[in-house]
């Protein structure tokens, strides 16, 4: 009962961002960069950001919540918030529309709730750790493609200082180079989505923040998919990551091992 709540609410959250993403679609985003030139930031991240945190916290004053713009309070909580509240800025900036909300719960830190919403398409994702994942309500399945040459559709992402980590251009290069369709679209939480809903088989990406990924990776693994660091081993947080339907999680990961 208490994680329908916490859907719920997340979704209540989600759905409040999204709208917030609509408004300002057509409007002056007020567009600056962080880190560097490429690494954007708008007015409606921070909007995005401060909508989800009223709403959890109205329900929850004492969880704690990470997120991308504001960084973490209540950090010793048992119950994590784990938010991207425009995930694809760069994208929504230019008015690509590839983009959404990406709310995660971790529980005693275990990812118990995902939540991605892409208004643009309206496409809710939804998960409860061990109730499956659905989209729109409907419940999702990773692909069964078995061969990366049926052929498998993959997806990747890059950093915003890739002019100085180029480890994806090689493993980019590797994929490409054997013929395979990859693709770039720009929205960590909806690739790993896309994967647990049969759109992608599989997705990789070196440098990854939690708020890229806490909802995603719950839904992709209640859609029967899998995901590992690039050794094969579990992922944390960090490492670089490999997410597949399963069936080609290891023909991928020898390509990613196999200069
Ligand atoms: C970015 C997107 C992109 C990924 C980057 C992320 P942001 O998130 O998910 O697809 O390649 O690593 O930082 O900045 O749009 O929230
Ligand atoms: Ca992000
Ligand atoms: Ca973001």
């Amino acid at each position: 009962m208490k994680l329908e709540a916490y859907l719920q609410t997340a979704i209540q959250a989600a759905k409040a961002a999204g709208a917030i993403h609509l408004y300002h679609r057509d409007q002056d985003k007020g567009v600056s960069s962080k880190s560097n030139f490429s690494d954007l930031v708008t007015v409606v991240d921070r909007l995005s950001e401060e909508k989800i945190r009223e709403i959890i916290l109205a329900s929850y004053a004492d969880h704690a919540i990470l997120g991308e713009e504001e960084g973490t309070i209540g950090e010793h909580h048992e119950a994590r918030w784990v938010i991207d509240p425009l995930d694809g800025t760069v994208n929504y900036a230019h008015g690509f529309p590839c983009s959404c909300v990406s709310i995660g719960l971790e529980l005693e830190g275990v990812r118990s709730v995902g939540v991605v919403f892409d208004p643009n398409r309206q496409e809710l994702f939804t998960a409860i750790r061990g109730r499956g994942a659905f989209l729109n309500g409907q419940r999702i399945h990773a692909s069964s493609c078995t061969d990366l040459r049926q052929p498998a559709l993959l997806t990747t992402g890059f950093p915003y200082d890739v002019a100085q980590d180029r480890r994806n251009l090689e493993v980019m290069g590797r994929f490409l180079a054997l013929g395979l369709p990859v693709r770039r679209p720009g929205s960590a939480a909806l690739d790993l989505c896309y994967v647990a809903c049969g759109r992608f088989e599989g997705y990789w990406e070196h440098k990854i923040n939690p708020w890229d990924v806490a909802a995603g990776l719950l839904l992709l693994e209640e859609a029967g998919g899998k995901y590992s660091n690039f050794s094969g081993q579990d992922y944390h947080y960090g490492d670089a990551l490999l997410a597949t339907n399963g069936h080609i999680h290891h023909q991928m990961l020898e390509v990613i091992q196999t200069p």
